[in-house]
């Protein structure tokens, strides 16, 4: 409950500031990098759009007030997933707007339990409301971390009142 407070503040201050692209190419993909949030660790960005959809880059449980990683296991999950849904929530769009999550994990039978039990705190209980989901496991992840979810939104640019 609490957590889910958390995650609704963002949302606030939507309705007045529309979050710029920082580089829009010629055939219109927009790259997000908002200065708000970490930065990157390499060569890739936070975000894309092309047309109505929003492409999330894979986000790991890193706190995006100090660079720090959560501590192992279901606050590093949770933090995992409010990346993506704080930065959905930069660009107009809710967990609600989102139509595939692809998850990485270095531990199924350890760490996939938690995954669910996460999603269910922020989408709730209702079965028909979940996106579809792929997990999959893999050898590492970057700075040996346990999981990585990626996720793609359908944000309608007509419904944003820049
Ligand atoms: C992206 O744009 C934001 C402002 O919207 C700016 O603060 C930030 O520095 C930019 N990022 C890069 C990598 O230029
Ligand atoms: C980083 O920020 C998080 C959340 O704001 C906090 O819980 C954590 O203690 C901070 N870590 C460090 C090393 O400052």
């Amino acid at each position: 409950m609490r957590f889910q407070a958390i995650l609704l503040l963002p949302l606030l201050g939507l309705s007045s500031a529309r979050l710029e692209p920082n580089y829009t190419s010629s055939s219109g993909v927009s790259i997000f990098n908002p200065s708000d949030f970490f930065d990157p660790t390499g060569p890739w960005s936070l975000m894309s759009q092309a047309g109505d959809t929003l492409y999330i880059a894979g986000m790991r449980g890193i706190y995006p007030s100090n660079s720090t990683l959560a501590p192992v296991g279901l606050p590093r999950i949770r933090q995992a997933f409010q990346n993506m849904a704080t930065l959905a929530e930069m660009v107009g769009a809710d967990l609600n707007a989102c139509v595939r999550l692809v998850v990485y994990t270095t531990d199924m039978y350890r760490y996939r339990p938690m995954c669910n039990d996460v999603q269910i705190e922020l989408w709730g209980a209702d079965a028909n409301k979940y996106p579809p989901r792929t997990i999959i496991e893999v050898d590492r992840l970057n700075q040996d971390d346990i999981l990585e979810v990626e996720g793609t939104f359908y944000v309608p640019r007509a419904g944003l009142c820049g």
